[in-house]
């Protein structure tokens, strides 16, 4: 397991399945939000690759985040869009509602660093995140990833077209404690 100072990200288990579905993607306003898609129903037995890992798949690494404290689940990590050549890839996280603004965000961004640069051998991370996700900016820039633009009405999320703003960090610019 990877660790921060209050998480812990661990492969996905069998019984994580029915709590991410019911608490990220069955809340249509959250899943259109964050997954740059049309929301759709998922079957209680669904093997949509947001849940069930394929650990065959090379260019994407999926965990999930538990509290260092206790274990309990709390949401999700994932390095995706990973290019050996290039020597990139983006981050996605999503957390339970209840464990949102509590500072988890900012320690999970700063794990799914510390694999992308230190374990993975990356040069750039990138984070796509909508304009007015300020915990999700905020979880970014706290790690020291800085604006790098604004892709103008990018997304479609429920009935109107908003900004998204792209955020990168490059290996040489990251310093590994974000409260340092
Ligand atoms: C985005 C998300 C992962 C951020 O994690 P988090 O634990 O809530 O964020 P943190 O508590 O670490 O807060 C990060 C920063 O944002 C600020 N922040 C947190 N929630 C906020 C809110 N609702 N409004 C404004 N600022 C907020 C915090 O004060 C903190 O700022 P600081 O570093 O200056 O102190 C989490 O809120 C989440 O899962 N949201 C729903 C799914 C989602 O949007 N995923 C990202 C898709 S790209």
């Amino acid at each position: 397991m990877l660790t921060g100072g209050k998480v812990g990200l661990r492969a996905r288990h069998e019984d994580d399945i029915p709590v991410l579905r019911t608490e990220l993607y069955d809340d249509v306003v959250n899943a259109s939000r964050a997954e740059g898609g049309p929301w759709r129903p998922l079957k209680p037995d669904t093997k949509d690759p947001r849940l069930v890992v394929d650990d065959t798949q090379q260019g994407v690494v999926a965990f999930s985040v538990v509290e260092l404290d206790g274990g309990a689940l709390i949401g999700t990590a994932t390095l995706w869009g990973i290019d050996n050549h290039n020597r990139s890839a983006h981050i996605g996280l999503g957390l339970l509602p209840s464990s949102r603004g509590k500072g988890y965000g900012t320690d999970v961004v700063a794990v799914l660093c510390h694999y992308g640069f230190v374990v993975r051998g990356l040069q750039r991370l990138q984070i796509e995140t909508l304009s007015d996700n300020a915990a999700m900016l905020g979880s970014a820039e706290r790690n020291g990833f800085v604006r790098e633009g604004v892709l103008r009405s990018s997304a479609w999320v429920l009935g109107e077209f908003k900004d998204e703003v792209l955020l990168g960090l490059l290996a040489q610019d990251w310093k590994p404690d974000p409260k340092g």
